[in-house]
Parts: C-alpha cells; structure tokens; sequence
C-alpha cells in the first residue's frame, strides 16, 4: 500500500509520545475439511469486515493503561472477538512486523497466532455476541486459500477486496512465511499485487 513503511520493532517503540500504536492478529487453524468434498481447505484463516467497508485483521489501538503491545491486542480480541479469546493469549512470540503510515502518526504491529480448530471455531461461534459485534465488526470471514478452476475464484478473487492499512500484504507474507499455502502460487499473487499498486 503507499506510503506504508515497514520498520523494526525496537524503532517503533522508539518512535515517542506523537505516535499511537495498534495491534492486530491474524489467528488460524489447520482445517482437515474439502470445499465440495474435493477442494483441500489446509487451513482457516480468520479476517473481519470492519466499519469502514475494508477488510482487515482483529485488534485496534492500545491505550496508555495497556501494560504492553500485547496487553493491548488482547484486550481489543476480547472487545472485537468475544470471551472465547479467553482460551489463549497473543504473545510477543507471536510479532511478525510493523508499519507506519495507515494513519497519521499511526504504528501498526502485527502478530499471528495458531490455534487448533476448536478454539477458532468457538471464537467464530462466540463473535456475534461480543461487544464491539454490528459496531467496528461486521463479521469475520475465513480467507479462502484455494483457486478454482476458472483461476479467479478463491483467493484470487478475495485479494481484489479493499483492505485496510498493510493487511493484503500482512495475508500475503504470512501466507507464505507460515507455509500455509504453497510458495510457487502465493509468489504469483504477490508479484501481481506488488506490480499493481506501483505508480
Ligand atoms: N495494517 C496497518 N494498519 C492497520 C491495519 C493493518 N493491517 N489494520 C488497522 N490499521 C490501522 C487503522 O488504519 C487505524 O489507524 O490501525 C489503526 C487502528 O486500528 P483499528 O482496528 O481501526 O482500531 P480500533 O481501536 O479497533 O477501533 C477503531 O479507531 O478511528 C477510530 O473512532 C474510530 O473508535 C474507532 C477506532
Ligand atoms: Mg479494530
């Protein structure tokens, strides 16, 4: 996306009082289940619809009585993703990278978690009751990692959402660096949109 720049944690946190940092988690799961008993799905992949009509990942802004980043993320999990969220915790382990420039003086990290199957289930169960359900969060979605035949359908087609701030690029990296889809078709779509949003 323009205009974002990636920089390490140490500098983020680095950056002083001006700067209001975020958090976001992409949670997943392995997923044994076929799309139409033929279609491997590998892996469920939770994303949300936000407010804004965009596409992005759980979490939000910490707030100065957050303990840490990940006092704060998790704290926005439970707000955006209900009690079920309860069953596990995102930790510094869990950092991928950071962002700049998805607003004014915005830093935005961003983590992932792996979870089993039941546990993303009973977050996607749980999600419609939690408080910030019809307000920030219009529903969570799970990211389809297949194509189908006609080569648009799936996550071809997915990727054409709008997305908010570095997400398209965070599903993409983490995709691929998380091994959970295969290198030679992610490196496709990354090569596309990369070319796509340059001038
Ligand atoms: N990559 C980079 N930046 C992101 C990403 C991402 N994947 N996702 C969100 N952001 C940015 C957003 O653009 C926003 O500036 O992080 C900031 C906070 O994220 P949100 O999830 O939107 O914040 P949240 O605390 O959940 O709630 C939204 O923000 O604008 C206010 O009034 C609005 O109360 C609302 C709140
Ligand atoms: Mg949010």
């Amino acid at each position: 996306m323009a205009g974002v720049r990636r920089l390490q944690l140490a500098e983020a946190l680095a950056l002083g009082h001006g700067w209001r940092h975020a958090c976001h988690a992409l949670l997943y799961a392995p997923d044994p289940g076929q799309l139409f008993g033929r279609i491997p799905l590998r892996y469920a992949v939770l994303m949300q619809m936000r407010f804004d009509g965009r596409l992005g990942f759980p979490g939000g802004f910490v707030n100065v009585q957050d303990g840490s980043l990940e006092d704060g993320l998790n704290r926005e999990l439970g707000e955006e993703l209900g009690e079920a969220v309860a069953a596990f915790r995102v930790e510094r382990g869990d950092y991928r990278s950071s962002v700049t420039g998805s607003g004014p003086h915005v830093v935005a990290h961003f983590y992932a978690k792996r979870l089993t199957l039941e546990q993303l289930v009973a977050v996607e169960k749980g999600a419609p009751h939690a408080k910030d359900h019809g307000l920030e969060v219009l529903g969570l979605v799970r990211v389809p990692l297949y194509t189908l035949r006609d080569g648009v359908g799936g996550l071809p087609a997915f990727l054409e959402n709008s997305f908010i701030g570095a997400a398209r690029e965070q599903l993409l990296e983490a995709l691929q660096d998380l091994g959970l889809m295969d290198s030679g078709s992610l490196a496709r779509f990354t090569q596309y949109f990369t070319r796509r949003s340059l001038p």
